[in-house]
């Protein structure tokens, strides 16, 4: 193990490494340790913990997390292997999410509050839900979507919405009917939600009127809309929209009701006031929500999530790596429209009777001080954001944090690699030195962490996420299945060798992707039923160091993480086709020093068209209506032809390596290498080519396509 130290002063500006230099020639860090303060109070101190977890003690050694929830029934099995890969946990099992995240939590934490939420506008009041009025609001909109809306267990439901307190609230509603959600992050654009409620099969879909962004009110009931519209001209009726209204009793929208399919949600809790809707005791293994998220394909999968197995492992997590006790106020800076909204701002807090604080806008609005004036004011001791607010908040305000008196116990980063440098910042100015960092890595998929330092007992390394979670066995692999072993100082493409509570069920209705996705690419033998034999496949090329560390280099696919967020290239493609000038489309990633990765788009015409700045804004713009503003690109490039193979096959490798500036290989064996200079000179002007050394995603990205 490295020396430890508590802290090193941050380098200066100039000494910083770009990214990409960081991912190659990223030397290993030293190790930081938690402090004595933190390790007193926190949950997780006994190593006995760790050992309980070993792989001889799986899948048994589970049980301690379901033991955190109240069942109405215990189960009999707690792993069920009978048909690979779609697990079963908690076999036997009966409960209810809504109770477990509300009812269980009135008799010692009622008059506590179970979410705090804050306005973007500053001047607006900071609102404090109770648990008691969470558990009454839950019951009257549970009412609602059953007796008003005539929701039934196993019925799916499409939520759309911004990041206010009904959100949480209508998950909640739904959970306890045994209703599976599908919330659509409130950014995506409302042909992206359309999709989804075709893909989910939802009858009914629940949004907002409007709300704050930047400092604009924003019209979000348009989407609604436009979502109901997509989904019909797909074969799906929308038969109901309820609308919440972002200020109470008054409608923010210039978009018309539509008279018969649209209701005010505060008209039709008006008829179920004070109602008690006793929670649906459901099975263990009942999907609880859907969450749709990008992979190699233009269609999303819709990630179907369990009730038991999920709430055990979030519930688990929060409180041995968020640290989260019910005296703790904590804040995730997520969107709910996440899978890290879902789980560690709603259900891991809420079952664990934290108070969760849930911020509606951007994090520097209207100033760089903005998320630390929040912090003082709420007193939040758990922070919990991502590497690309992180670079932000840094950028625009490096000093702005030591003007405020607020004090982090933990604080967490989550969503993608964070270069040592912003780790030092996070560590030194924002934590004050006093909190410990947990680098969580995990997925959609993943419904929880799975590495992390555990807070008080792991020292934290800048860079690495650390080792793996308890009971999580990884193992990293290379394309051909052969094992690349902790400390070989090589990347491979990282692999969980057994299953996990929170892992997904499966693809909602194509569970074909869902193997052919996760498990074909190393099962040797499908008709195993022996967990072993199954690792799951992640997606993301990592390396495992000597001492146990594990460190995430990014996408081994055609997925984009742009500031955490993933987006499918193939779904950015599409997209760009639905522009009639557009012949061909490739998008690719590059690096950016804030975002991490953002798309660029190359696109080629079809015959007589001329090109034109308005060609790459109709681009931009299609980008913008079928998937939602995140997915903006940095520069749409008109090109005279694609890079193609002699099958016709667009090499996007080459496209990545021109627009980051990397050395592109040998292009010998396309049709057409002469339009690679083409490109390369009108991409990065005339001169020399360019090499520069890249991250292993970049580098391997357009490997398999
Ligand atoms: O590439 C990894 C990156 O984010 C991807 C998962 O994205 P998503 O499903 O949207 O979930 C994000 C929040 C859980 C992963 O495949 N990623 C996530 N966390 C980390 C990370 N990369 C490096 N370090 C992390 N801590």
């Amino acid at each position: 193990m490295a020396e430890a130290h508590t802290g090193t002063p941050e380098k200066d500006d100039e000494d910083r490494l770009t990214e990409a230099e960081i991912a190659v020639h990223w030397k290993e860090e030293s190790f930081f340790h938690p402090t004595p303060k933190f390790i007193g109070q926190a949950n997780l101190t006994d190593p006995a913990v760790v050992e309980s977890f070993q792989e001889k003690h799986f899948p048994e050694c589970f049980r301690a997390y379901a033991d955190l929830l109240t069942w109405d029934k215990y189960w009999t099995t707690t792993l069920d292997t009978s048909n690979p890969p779609f697990w079963k946990w908690f076999v036997g099992g009966k409960l209810n999410v809504s109770y477990n995240c509300v009812d269980r939590n009135l008799a010692k934490y009622g008059n506590k509050a179970a979410i705090i939420w804050v306005s973007e506008a500053e001047d607006e009041p900071v609102v404090s839900i109770t648990y008691q009025e969470l558990y009454v609001r839950v019951n009257e909109m549970a009412a609602v979507l059953r007796d008003s809306c005539g929701l039934k267990t196993g019925d799916r439901v499409t939520i759309h919405m911004p990041m206010v307190p009904e959100l949480p609230v209508t998950m909640l509603a739904c959970a306890r009917l045994g209703v599976i959600h599908s919330v659509v992050f409130g950014g995506f654009s409302g042909e992206a939600c359309g999709a989804r409620i075709v893909d989910s099969g939802s009858r009914v879909l629940i949004t907002m009127d409007g709300y704050y962004r930047s400092g604009k009110l924003l019209d979000h009931k348009v989407n609604a809309d436009i979502a109901v519209k997509k989904a019909e001209s797909d074969g799906t009726k929308v038969e109901k929209v309820l609308v919440w209204k972002r200020f109470s009793g008054k409608y923010s929208s210039p978009t018309p009701m539509v008279e018969g399919r649209d209701h005010f949600v505060d008209d039709l809790l008006k008829h179920h006031r004070g109602a008690l809707v006793p929670p649906v005791s459901m099975p263990a293994e009942a999907p609880l929500f859907l969450m749709y998220t990008s992979g190699s394909t233009g269609k999303p999968k819709g990630c179907q999530h369990s009730t038991g197995g999920y709430l055990a492992y979030v519930t688990a997590t929060s409180k041995f790596i968020q640290d989260i006790h019910p005296t703790d106020i904590y804040w995730c800076m997520a969107d709910i429209g996440w899978i890290t909204g879902h789980s560690y701002i709603v259900y891991g807090p809420l079952a664990l009777a934290a108070t969760s604080v849930m911020y509606e806008g951007v994090p520097t609005y209207p100033d760089a001080g903005r998320v630390w004036r929040i912090a003082e004011r709420l007193g939040v001791n758990i922070f919990h954001t991502s590497p690309t607010s992180i670079r932000m908040l840094r950028k625009l305000g490096p000093d702005e944090p030591k003007k405020y008196h607020y004090h982090f116990k933990c604080m967490t980063t989550v969503g993608e690699p964070i270069e040592p440098e912003a780790w030092l910042w996070y560590y030194n100015t924002v934590g004050r030195r006093e909190a410990a960092i947990t680098d969580t890595w995990w997925q959609t998929e993943n419904g929880g962490f799975l590495c992390s330092t555990k807070p008080a007992l792991d020292p934290m390394k800048p860079g690495s996420a650390g080792p793996p979670m308890l009971g999580i066995y990884p193992v990293i692999y290379d394309e051909h299945g052969k094992e690349i072993p902790p400390g070989a100082g090589k990347a491979g493409n990282i692999c969980i060798r057994n299953p996990w509570p929170g892992i997904l069920q499966t693809i909602w209705g194509d569970p074909d992707r869902f193997v052919k996705n996760y498990y074909a690419k190393y099962n040797k033998d499908k008709n195993s039923k022996d967990w072993r034999d199954w690792p799951y496949f992640a997606g993301d090329g990592a390396v495992w160091a000597g001492d146990g560390y594990i460190r995430i280099l990014g996408r081994v696919d055609d997925v984009i993480n742009v500031a955490g967020h993933r987006l499918g290239t193939k779904e950015l493609e599409s997209a760009c086709l639905t522009v009639p000038e557009i012949a061909e489309a490739a998008v690719v990633p590059i690096v950016d020093a804030e975002r991490g990765r953002v798309p660029e788009v190359y696109v080629s015409l079809k015959p007589g068209v001329k090109a034109g700045p308005e060609i790459a804004e109709k681009v931009t713009k299609a980008i913008e209506t079928t998937i939602g503003k995140i997915a903006r690109p940095k520069a749409v490039r008109i090109v005279p032809d694609m890079p193609k193979t002699r099958s016709g096959k667009i090499m996007r490798r080459v496209l990545a390596a021109i627009s980051n500036e990397m050395d592109y290989g040998d292009i010998t064996t396309l049709s057409n290498p002469e339009v690679v200079e083409q490109i390369r000179v009108q991409v990065q002007g005339a001169g020399p080519v360019k090499k520069k050394t890249a991250p292993e995603d970049i580098r391997r990205f357009g490997e398999t396509t």
